[in-house]
């Protein structure tokens, strides 16, 4: 049995989603480390004025701020941690978002490369700390925090090379108008939530904090045993949205798909905008379901009413089939081995298509996990930017009505290197080895890659363990 977790000991956004309003993410460098460390134990310890450091422990009443902190490799190289303890590390965290080969991998290439990224996290060896702060309802708040927060580490041997804002839309909505926040995995042993219990398997603690066995049976850890316990690994991302291009798209090819733009934009992401699942909703959006309903559904049964592994109600292709195809057959381990946590808010405006601006827009946050290659990496370069992971499948009316490994072409239209001259999204129909499916063919990106880090979440134990090795003790 997994033993419990000490949420004390667990930075917040690891398993407990704020539901905030405005969040500013602080990319820093370090210039002095003994300072470095003065400021990471004032900020465990909630002292000099500072905020605490936000635990998975709830508190109440629920406080309306919420900081933590996270570091790349050279950040903890430069806090002191040795080259060789660092060797223990995931092995895509050693290498950092702008090597070559990773951004090769999870497709930051060409418009979306690391050279282009903004904020200095082009230069992934000068980024060493990522300091989040999310606040609820005030934006005054995020104002008066952001400025202790900036005397404390400018005085406290830290430069800022940018900070990068969020705000949330209404009803959870993200540009491209879709309802987010809906699916996140059932960790197990995760305090419990207000989010509204789904029926999706509990997925083993080791997948998101190592030390814990995740479900391979083996346990992710690093050394020093201090970093190791309850501490854990995320992707932070710069996604940009072009919301133009993507409405653009989505008139372009409903005419070609003869559906209409809303069904498009379903079939693209697998829910309607207004967060219903098509597996639940196959023809029409309908109104929204309630929160326990919205994340109950598989995507294979041995009922025929029930069943879609050919993906003809929920595209096999789509956005959140794709990153987690639940029952359905793949190659490899199944879903559960790749789930990630998702804590990424919207930034920029709401676009207005009456009045089209040049403003930037898109997401930004952190893809949680505690194994980056096994996890986000693998999302990305195995089921989001290759169609070959689909096992051959037949459905209960037998193989005369499809196969699924026939109806899944391309990239995901969202996160995909879509180039148009390779690009193909499947909207499956019934018929043998595909032959009545429409592919949709030609497009580009509509998302781009503005800035990316791996960082590291130590434990709030390890946090005070980095901030005394600067210490010299
Ligand atoms: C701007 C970029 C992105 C957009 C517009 C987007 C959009 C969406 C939307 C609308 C949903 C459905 C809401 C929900 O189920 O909560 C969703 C779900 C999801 N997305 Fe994304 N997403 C983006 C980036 C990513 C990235 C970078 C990943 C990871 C590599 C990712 C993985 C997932 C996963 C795992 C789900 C839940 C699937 C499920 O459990 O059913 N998304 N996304």
């Amino acid at each position: 049995m997994t033993p419990p977790i000490n949420y004390d000991d667990v930075q917040g956004t690891l398993l407990r989603g704020y539901r905030a309003d405005f969040a500013r993410h602080f990319v820093l460098s370090i210039s002095n480390a003994a300072a470095a460390g003065q400021f990471i134990a004032a900020l465990v310890a909630g002292s000099n004025g500072l905020p605490k450091i936000t635990t998975a422990r709830r508190a109440f009443p629920k406080p309306t701020s919420f900081v933590n902190i996270s570091f790349t490799s050279p950040g903890l190289a430069a806090l002191g941690v040795a080259a060789s303890d660092l060797q223990s590390f995931d092995p895509s965290f050693q290498l950092g978002a702008t090597n070559a080969a990773v951004a090769n991998n999870v497709g930051d290439v060409g418009t979306s490369a690391p050279a282009t990224w903004v904020g200095g996290l082009a230069n992934g060896g000068q980024v060493h700390v990522l300091l989040s702060l999310w606040v609820k309802d005030s934006l005054q708040t995020l104002e008066a925090l952001s400025t202790q927060l900036r005397a404390a580490f400018a005085g406290g041997g830290m430069v800022e090379l940018s900070a990068h804002d969020a705000t949330a839309l209404p009803d959870n909505k993200i540009h491209f108008g879709y309802r987010d926040s809906i699916a996140q995995p059932n960790v197990a042993g995760a305090p419990a939530s207000k989010r509204a219990a789904d029926d999706q398997p509990v997925v083993a603690t080791g997948e998101f904090l190592l030390g814990y066995p995740n479900e391979s049976g083996g346990t992710y850890s690093v050394t020093p045993t201090a970093l190791s316990l309850n501490s854990s690994y995320a992707a932070f991302r710069i996604l940009e949205q072009d919301v133009a291009a993507y409405d653009q798209l989505l008139e372009t090819y409903a005419t070609q798909a003869a559906m209409d733009t809303e069904m498009l934009a379903a079939k693209i992401c697998g829910r309607w905008r207004n967060g219903n699942p098509l597996e639940l909703c196959p023809t029409e959006q309908g109104t929204v379901l309630p929160n326990a309903q919205l994340n109950n559904f598989t995507y294979v049964s041995t009922d025929a009413a029930t069943d879609d592994t050919l993906g003809l109600k929920c595209p096999i292709g789509s956005h959140i089939r794709r990153n987690n195809p639940r029952n359905a057959a793949v190659v490899g381990t199944d879903s559960t081995h790749h789930r990630i946590v998702r804590r990424a808010m919207p930034y920029g405006p709401p676009y207005d298509p009456s009045n089209p601006d040049d403003a930037t827009r898109g997401l930004v946050g952190y893809f949680i996990n505690a194994s980056v290659h096994n996890q986000f990496e693998f999302l990305t370069s195995q089921w989001n930017d290759t169609d070959e992971f689909v096992k051959s499948a037949v459905p209960p009316g037998g193989s005369t009505q499809g196969n699924a490994v026939s109806n899944i072409t391309g990239q995901d239209v969202f996160l995909g290197v879509n180039d148009p001259a390779s690009s193909s999204f499947t909207l499956p129909a019934l018929g043998k080895n595909g032959t009545n499916n429409t592919n949709l063919t030609g497009f580009g990106r509509t998302i781009t890659t503005r800035g990316g880090v791996y960082c590291f979440f130590p434990s709030i134990s390890g946090l005070g363990y980095l901030a005394s090795l600067s210490q010299g003790s």
